[in-house]
């Protein structure tokens, strides 16, 4: 299991024939990278579990490579679950629906729904379009990362987390930077109206406006079953994250590139905006630990656009009881 960088047509169709032999394909989104197995394949999928170290009732995202292919995974879709898809797909956002048969309870954490994404990274569209070419349909992918940790958002961190967990004929593709950097939108298509699950780049606002609706704020999930996102330590470093606190000489210290670097500390993260900042967030906090940095300073964004995902995220790397409704327990 190296590393496979410089990706061709002939490297994502043997990284495709691997997964549906049912090894794990680390790959590349546009938000953080996935390690992924063949949905239907549950032996394969219950290898994520172990080499993430996850607890096996948390639910995985099933990624597809149009959503030509989500009534093969979702039944009784909403109007607006297809306007959302058709306005945002590929891209950065995750739906939430009424399973049909082919998700079984090993993918679903047992619950009758199911959580579908089309990703817009060209090498994820690509491994995905050659998966379902062999007969495949859909790849189960969570972050790259062991559970609880930072999501990586490169190839490096994606070995740096599971290089010890991953087997020879399991692949780790390399795809550059995601470029957003932190994981999609989660939106629940359940009910007649949607309901954020979890903020991302696709905001609140983006959605009201394309619906025309009013959605409340980050109304709390109640699935009855455990999200990873909902522990309050989830998305952490080995490094205490401390949010505008006291800053102590040797802190590790991100803020925005036009806040400067308090005496003593040592600059992790310079964003120029807050699209920057979730870009640079997971690879900061990484840098604090392959520095030995014990703490680290974060001055977080202001609260909207893109900002309230930042939030979220930098309130469970921070340990705090984090102050938002949509936060379980
Ligand atoms: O950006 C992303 O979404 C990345 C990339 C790789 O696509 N994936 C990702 O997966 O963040 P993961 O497993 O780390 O987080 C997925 C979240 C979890 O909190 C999980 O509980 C939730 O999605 N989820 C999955 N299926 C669900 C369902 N049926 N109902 C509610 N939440 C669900
Ligand atoms: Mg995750």
């Amino acid at each position: 299991m190296a590393i496979i960088s410089n990706c061709t047509a002939s490297i994502i169709k043997d990284a495709a024939i691997a997964l549906k032999q049912g090894h794990l394909v680390a790959f590349p989104t546009e938000t953080v990278y996935g390690l992924g197995a063949d949905a239907t394949n549950k032996k394969a999928v219950a290898r994520i579990y172990d080499v993430k170290g996850r607890p096996k009732d948390h639910p995985l995202i099933v990624h597809i490579s149009s959503m030509e292919l989500m009534d093969k995974w979702a039944s009784e879709i909403p109007e607006y679950a297809i306007k959302l898809a058709r306005n945002f797909w590929p891209g950065p956002m995750t739906l939430v629906l009424k399973r049909t048969d082919l998700a079984k309870d090993f993918i679903t954490g047992g619950q009758d729904t199911v959580a579908i994404r089309v990703p817009s990274h060209t090498l994820a569209n690509q491994l995905l379009e050659e998966f379902e070419s062999l007969g495949g349909y859909g790849v189960a992918a969570p972050s790259a990362n062991r559970f609880g940790k930072v999501s990586p958002t490169n190839s490096q961190a994606v070995e740096d987390e599971l290089r010890n967990f991953l087997l020879g004929k399991d692949k780790i593709l390399d795809g550059g930077q995601s470029q957003i950097g932190i994981e999609s939108t989660i939106v629940d298509c359940t009910s007649n109206v949607p309901r954020i699950l979890r903020p991302g780049s696709i905001t609140l606002e983006m959605v009201e406006n394309l619906l025309d609706i009013q959605i409340s704020e980050f109304d709390a999930p109640n699935l009855g079953v455990k999200v990873p996102g909902s522990y309050e330590t989830h998305y952490s470093p080995n490094a205490n994250v401390l949010l505008n606190g006291e800053i102590i000489q040797g802190n590790g210290f991100i803020a925005l590139e036009e806040i400067p670097t308090p005496a003593g500390a040592i600059r992790l993260g310079s964003p120029k905006d807050n699209d920057d900042y979730a870009k640079i967030l997971y690879s900061s906090l990484r840098l604090a630990d392959s520095k030995g940095i014990g703490t680290v300073n974060v001055i977080p964004p202001v609260m909207e656009g893109i900002g309230i995902a930042i939030n979220n995220r930098l309130f469970k790397a921070s340990n705090l009881k984090s102050l938002n409704a949509y936060d379980q327990n």
